[in-house]
């Protein structure tokens, strides 16, 4: 088999027509309001409250930016705040950030996400608030998790990245929970460019977001927050507009390339893909598979490597555990989570986007398939 050129990434954006995107563009320039709360970002904010079922969202600049803003708003005092490590790191980055201690509970072996059944033993006098996350668009076990927390009276914020569209038993995600945190990154299977949300039923809560992400303005002369700048400019509102207009689409011509994986790596042992929670609906926005090495004979960086070798850049979503990144060494202890390690050193996320051809899905199925001994 050629080696691909250009190179498979992991994901690749999807792009509205550029005509219609010329024409919202137009409409920019004609309006000179670039950023601040602009029409196409009200337009945006309208669509996305009733996309996403949520009485309130606000739009950010990205999803990290989002995440720091929905932590500042629940305005804790100062303590720990109980997520996982199997995630990017922007989630353990966003609680530091803002000045807390991060109190990393183990994942479910099915879902990598948080393990409802292990999450009170780590609640302590000092937690303020649990921290989830919607691993690769599955949803957590969220009424466990909130049971748990409504009885120590704590507040659940969800890092929902990866859960744009996502329902559970019928019920979007955003409905849950304190708040929930999406990102619109490109990588993202619902894009703004850069650009990220936080969406929540508690209407001063959502009014606090507006002063966090806009240097604390709430009026002309009233600054009542230490804010920063997280808004999202015209520019993004303009992508997100349209991308939500060919979202169910995108979701669509997903599922077909999913569909194709499993058709191709069906039966192959060693070899599993990730399962879906009873209930849950699928963004299809990762492709993950794990590999068990006595089984299937070649580990998770072996199968990386045969594909880097063809071109072909899947990713190690998410390795190392953010517990374990440079920049905590010393700080956590990574085997107190074993379960979530053995998640980063077996999981592969296989290239996933709505225009991959089925001839390329058909060559990496080969290539991986091919590494077995
Ligand atoms: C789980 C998770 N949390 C937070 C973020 C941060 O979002 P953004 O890249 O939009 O800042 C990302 C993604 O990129 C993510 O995957």
């Amino acid at each position: 088999m050629q080696k691909k050129d250009p190179p498979i990434l992991v994901t690749r954006p999807s792009m509205p027509p550029v005509e219609e995107y010329e024409a919202l563009v137009r409409e920019i320039f004609s309006s000179r309001y670039l950023t601040n709360g602009g029409a196409l970002h009200l337009r945006l904010e309208t669509a996305l409250k009733e996309k996403l079922a949520t009485p309130h969202l606000r739009l950010f600049t990205n999803g990290h930016l989002a995440l720091e803003c929905a932590i500042a708003a629940l305005h804790l005092e100062p303590g720990e705040i109980i997520t996982t490590p199997f995630t990017f790191i922007s989630t353990t980055h966003a609680i530091v950030r803002c000045g807390f201690t991060p109190v990393f509970c183990d994942v479910e072996p099915d879902f990598f996400t948080l393990d409802a059944t292990k999450l009170e033993e780590r609640i302590t006098p000092r937690t303020r608030a649990i921290l989830p996350v919607h691993v690769y668009g599955n949803p957590c076990d969220m009424d466990a998790i909130e049971e748990i927390a409504s009885r120590h009276n704590l507040p659940v914020l969800y890092d929902a990245a990866h859960a744009f569209g996502v329902t559970l038993h019928g019920r979007a995600v955003a409905d849950f929970g304190t708040a929930s945190m999406f990102s619109f990154h490109a990588t993202k299977c619902y894009h703004t460019i850069e650009g990220g949300a936080v969406a929540t039923g508690d209407a001063a809560y959502a009014e606090l977001l507006n002063g966090y992400k806009n240097f604390g303005f709430h009026a002309d002369d009233e600054i009542r927050e230490v804010g920063g700048n997280a808004k999202m400019n015209e520019f993004q509102a303009a992508m997100g507009l349209l991308n939500l207009r060919y979202f169910d689409r995108e979701i669509e011509r997903r599922a077909h390339v999913a569909a194709r994986y499993r058709e191709n790596l069906a039966g192959i042992a060693g070899l599993r893909f990730r399962p879906v929670r009873e209930g849950a609906s699928q963004n299809h926005a990762y492709m993950p598979v794990s590999f068990n090495p006595f089984v299937f004979g070649a580990n998770r960086d072996q199968v990386s490597d045969a594909l880097k070798a063809h071109g072909i850049f899947a990713r190690k979503y998410f390795y190392p555990l953010t517990s374990e990144a440079a920049c905590y060494a010393g700080r956590f202890d990574p085997a107190e989570t074993p379960i979530a390690r053995e998640a980063s050193q077996s999981v592969l996320t296989l290239p996933m986007y709505a225009d991959l051809a089925r001839s390329d899905v058909d060559d990496i199925c080969e290539i991986v398939a091919g590494c077995r001994k």
